[in-house]
C-alpha cells in the first residue's frame, strides 16, 4: 500500500472519539492544543488516559496555526510504545512520515520520505548502516574532547558575568537580565538565562563540529530548528537569531535566501523543500565542498564511504541529513538540559547529592530524560489490522506514540512523576525512541548533558530558580525558551 485513505481513517477516528466519555475528551483536547504546553504538560490527563484506555482516538480540530486533520490514536503505555517503534514493518515511518501533522500535499509527502526519518527498512538501513559507520570510535573521541572544550567556554562566559553571546529577540541574548560580580575572595554570583545564555549554544557548536559548518555560521541552524521543530510557537516560527556580520559567504549567501513571513505573520511551511530555501542552498554548497575538500568531521567521513553496492551518499542525500542533524540534534538537546535542570533546581537534596558525588551524573542524565522527555511524540502509520491493548487498528491509521506518557508509566516506573536521580531503571526510558530508528545522536546528547552538569556543578557552588521559567507552544517538544537562574560559584 503506498497510499492512504485518509477520509476512511478519519471515519474511524471520529466513530471511536465520540465513543469516549465528556472527561476523556476533554484530557484528549488538552492533551492535543499546543496552546496547553505554555502551561504544562497535563500529565494527570494523560494518566487517566493511559490507565482507563491505554491507545486512545484523538480529534484534530483546526487550532490558530494547526489545520484541521485526521485525527490519530494516542499510545500512551510503555509496553505498546516499545512495541510500535520496534515493529516498522507494521507500523511504518514512510506511509505517513512521521510528525503528528499531515504533510500539506502528495509532494509534501514525497519530499519527507526522502529523509532517512521517514523511511521503512530495507531503504532505511543503508543510509543508517553508512552514518553509523561515520562515527568512528576517532571521530567519537574527538567529538567528546571538543564537547569539553565547547561547555568550559560557555560556563567562563557565564560565570563572567553571563555576558554570553547576544543575539536577536528568539537568540541566545546573554544582556537581558544577564550579570554577575566577583568578591575579592574569589567568590561570585550573577543571574543569567539558562536556557539562552547556557544551553543554546552547546549543541549548535557540535553540530557544527559534527557537519564541518564553520562556528561562525551555526546560529543559522538555531533559527532553522526552530522554524521546523517550533512551527507551533509564535516567537520561534520566525526566529532570527543569526547574524550575519560575521559568518562565512556560505553563511551570508543561505542568509540572503531567507523567507520572509507572509501577510498572515507566518513562513511558507518548513516541511517542503520551498519553505527551506536557505537551508537548503547551504546544505548543497557545504556538501559539495566536502565531497571536494573532506575535513575530519563526521559528514566528510560519510560523503567518503561506499555502500554494498560501490555507490556513495549522493549531494542531495547529504543535503537532507544536513536538513535532519541540523534539527533534530539542536532543539532536542537544547531542551534536554533546562529541563534537566529544572529537576534540579526543584530538589535541593538532588543537587546537592549530585554535588557531593558527581559520580552520579550519567544516572541522574537519565533521569532527568525520563522526567523531562524533551520530544513528546513521533507519529508512524499503520499498515495493515492490528491490535494494540485491546483497540483494533486498521491499515491507513495514524498511530502516535506519546514519549512523554510511557515515560511516567507506573508500570516500569514506580512514583513515575518523582525526580529520582537514583532511580535504578531509569535507563529504560524511550526519550531517544527504540527499533530502528532508535536517535543516532544519543551518545552524544548524553556527552553534552553529562559534561555540561558535571561542570556547571563542579564550577558552582550552588544554583537556584530566578524568576518564571518561558515554555514553548508545542505538543511535540517540551522546550524551554526562557530559564532565569541564580549561580553563586
Ligand atoms: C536529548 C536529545 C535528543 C533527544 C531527546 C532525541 C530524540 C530522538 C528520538 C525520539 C528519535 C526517534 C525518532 C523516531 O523514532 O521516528 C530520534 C532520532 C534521531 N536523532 Fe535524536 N534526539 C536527541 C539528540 C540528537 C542529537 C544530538 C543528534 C545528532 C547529533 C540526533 C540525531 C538523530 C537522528 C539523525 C535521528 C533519526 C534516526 C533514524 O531515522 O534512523 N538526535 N531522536
Amino acid at each position: 500500500m503506498s497510499t492512504v485513505d485518509r477520509a476512511a481513517a478519519r471515519a474511524r477516528v471520529d466513530t471511536a472519539y465520540a465513543r469516549l466519555t465528556q472527561a476523556e475528551r476533554e484530557a484528549t483536547r488538552l492533551v492535543h492544543d499546543p496552546a496547553t504546553y505554555t502551561r504544562e504538560v497535563p500529565y494527570a490527563a494523560l494518566a487517566a488516559l493511559r490507565e482507563a484506555r491505554g491507545v486512545v482516538p484523538v480529534a484534530e480540530p483546526a487550532l490558530p496555526g494547526w489545520p484541521e486533520g485526521t485525527g490519530y490514536w494516542l499510545v500512551l503505555r510503555h509496553t505498546d510504545v516499545d512495541r510500535v517503534l520496534k515493529d516498522p514493518a507494521t507500523f511504518s515511518s514512510s506511509l505517513g512520515g512521521t510528525q503528528m501533522r499531515d504533510p500539506r500535499t502528495e509532494a509534501d509527502l514525497a519530499y519527507v520520505r526522502r529523509m532517512m526519518l521517514n523511511m521503512d527498512p530495507p531503504e532505511h538501513s543503508r543510509l543508517r548502516r553508512l552514518l553509523a559507520q561515520s562515527f568512528t570510535p576517532k571521530a567519537i573521541g574527538s567529538l567528546e574532547t571538543q564537547v569539553r572544550g565547547h561547555v568550559d567556554g560557555i560556563l567562563d562566559r557565564m560565570l563572567a558575568g553571563g555576558a554570553g553571546v547576544s543575539r536577536g529577540s528568539a537568540g541566545a541574548g546573554g544582556s537581558a537580565g544577564s550579570g554577575g560580580s566577583r568578591g575579592a575572595g574569589g567568590w561570585g554570583q550573577g543571574t543569567c538565562d539558562f536556557a539562552k545564555d547556557v544551553s543554546a549554544d552547546l549543541p549548535l557548536l557540535t553540530l557544527a563540529d559534527v557537519m564541518g559548518v564553520p562556528a561562525p555560521d551555526r546560529w543559522l541552524m538555531f533559527d532553522w530548528a526552530n522554524r521546523v521543530i517550533g512551527w507551533q510557537d509564535p516567537d520561534y516560527r520566525i526566529s532570527a537569531a543569526f547574524d550575519p556580520s560575521g559568518a562565512t559567504d556560505l553563511g551570508r549567501a543561505a542568509y540572503a535566501l531567507r523567507p520572509s513571513p507572509g501577510a498572515d505573520g507566518l513562513m511558507p511551511d518548513p516541511r517542503s523543500r520551498e519553505g527551506m530555501p536557505d537551508l537548503y542552498a547551504y546544505a548543497h554548497a557545504l556538501g559539495t565542498l566536502r565531497r571536494e575538500q573532506p575535513g575530519d568531521d563526521v559528514m566528510s567521513i560519510l560523503m567518503a564511504q561506499r555502500d554494498d553496492s560501490g555507490g556513495s551518499v549522493s549531494v542531495q542525500e547529504f543535503e537532507n541529513l544536513f536538513w535532519l542533524f541540523a534539527v533534530a540534534g539542536n532543539e532536542t538537546t537544547r531542551n534536554g538540559m533546562p529541563g534537566g535542570l529544572v529537576g534540579l533546581l526543584g530538589s535541593a537534596a538532588a543537587q546537592e547529592e549530585l554535588r557531593a558525588r558527581p559520580d552520579g551524573i550519567p544516572n541522574a542524565v537519565e533521569e532527568m530524560l525520563r522526567w523531562w522527555t524533551p520530544v513528546m511524540t513521533f507519529r508512524r502509520t499503520a499498515t495493515c489490522d492490528v491490535e494494540l491493548s485491546g483497540v483494533s487498528l486498521t491499515r491507513g491509521d495514524k498511530v502516535v506514540v506519546s514519549f512523554a506518557a510511557a515515560n511516567r508509566d507506573p508500570e516500569v516506573f514506580a512514583e513515575p512523576d518523582v525526580f529520582d536521580i537514583g532511580r535504578e531503571n531509569a535507563r529504560r526510558h524511550l526519550a531517544f525512541g527504540a527499533g530502528p530508528h532508535v536517535c543516532l545522536g544519543a551518545f552524544l546528547a548524553r556527552s553534552m548533558m553529562t559534561t555540561m552538569f558535571t561542570q556547571l556543578l563542579g564550577r558552582t557552588a550552588w544554583l537556584e530558580a530566578a524568576g518564571e521559567p518561558v515554555w514553548l507552544q508545542s505538543n511535540f517538544q517540551r522546550g524551554v525558551k526562557r530559564l532565569p537562574i541564580t549561580w553563586r560559584a
